[in-house]
């Protein structure tokens, strides 16, 4: 990681410190104070600061921006892990697990709300602009929530459709994150553009990634419980590619597991996962990966700045690729 990198994270990390410092209401706040002080990879507000540097922008007028991102994807994050069931979050207790459900609604909604206050610190001449790329981006999420939600309950969800799920749950929020910083810092539209798309793609590939570790990721550097999406029936890529993929008893195999109401969590885990094995679907995912981080790679090509400057964001994001955690 290049020190200009480091230098980024430092200040993130003192900033997100600051976040709901305000005294009283504490069964309100903690809870947000609690999940952001847990870290996390805080690749988007990197993202920011990275987006604008790209164009010449300083972080000292991108950190409000990068902000309100991060605290917007926390929020996100009470909210899905109430809706996964999860009971793990960066290796500690899910809020809802250490409060209640109460506690993960409300206060992330007031995290939300926070988020908003940070946005609106942007430079007023770009302030329309900024606000409608961060609502725009909010509530495609939404979208991507209530999509991944209603697949639970769906046995032929396509791979198009598990594409256009994860674009709006999980990528839209990478593209918008280095869109904002390339705004702030005065970037022409048509490269800004360009800089979205990028994010979409190692978005994709992103997520890809997050649904392999679900399965083959390791608890302790993962944070997360493994097998978690297997529990949910989510239409991960995985288990898209099963159903199609399968034979004959494979499939039965699979389908009894989905049907299941009374089991053994870890043995539905272990059967899913053997067919998985049996399928290839570690590497067949990988590849598809893969292809996401190259297609990435061209958008950069038509941004007119030199390719030194683009060094550490491309750095970044190839080491998002072989991530474990
Ligand atoms: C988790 O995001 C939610 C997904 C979109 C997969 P991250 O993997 O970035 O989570 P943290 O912030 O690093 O914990
Ligand atoms: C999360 O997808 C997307 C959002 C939080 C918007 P996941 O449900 O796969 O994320 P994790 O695995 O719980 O972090
Ligand atoms: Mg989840
Ligand atoms: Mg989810
Ligand atoms: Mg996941």
């Amino acid at each position: 990681m290049s020190s200009k990198v480091a230098s980024y994270e430092k200040k993130l990390a003192d900033a997100i410190q600051k976040v709901f410092e305000q005294e009283g209401f504490p069964t309100l706040y903690d809870p947000a104070r609690y999940i952001l002080s847990l870290g996390g990879k805080r690749l988007r507000p990197l993202l920011t600061l990275m987006g604008a540097d790209l164009f010449g922008g300083t972080p000292e007028k991108t950190i409000n921006a990068a902000l309100a991102i991060e605290i917007f994807h926390n929020f996100s994050l009470l909210h899905d892990d109430l809706m996964d069931r999860a009971d793990m979050r960066r290796g500690q207790p899910t809020v809802h697990k250490k409060w209640s459900a109460s506690h993960a609604i409300l206060s992330g909604d007031a995290m939300v709300i926070e988020s908003y206050r940070y946005i609106a610190k942007a430079p007023i001449s770009i302030l329309p602009e900024v606000l409608d790329l961060f609502t725009t981006t909010a509530m495609q999420i939404c979208q991507g929530q209530q999509l991944d939600m209603d697949y639970e309950q769906r046995m032929d969800v396509s791979e198009t459709e598990y594409l256009e799920m994860i674009r709006l749950k999980t990528a839209v929020l990478i593209g918008c994150s280095l869109k904002m910083g390339a705004l702030i810092a005065g970037a022409d539209p048509e490269e800004a553009n360009s800089l979205y798309e990028y994010g979409i793609n190692i978005g994709l590939a992103f997520q890809l990634k997050d649904d392999l570790l679900d399965v083959y990721g390791d608890t302790k550097t993962f944070g997360k419980k493994i097998g978690g999406d297997i529990l949910c029936n989510k239409k991960t890529y995985l288990l898209i590619k099963a159903l199609k993929n399968s034979g004959e008893q494979q499939k039965k195999t699979l389908l009894q597991w989905l049907s299941a109401v009374d089991f053994d969590p870890e043995e539905k885990i272990r059967y899913v996962k053997n067919i998985y094995d049996e399928l290839n679907l570690r590497v067949i995912t990988g590849n598809l990966i893969e292809k996401y981080y190259l297609a990435s790679l061209d958008c950069l090509t038509s941004i007119r700045v030199s390719e030194n400057r683009k060094k550490d964001l491309i750095e970044f994001s190839e080491n998002l690729m072989y991530r474990e955690k």
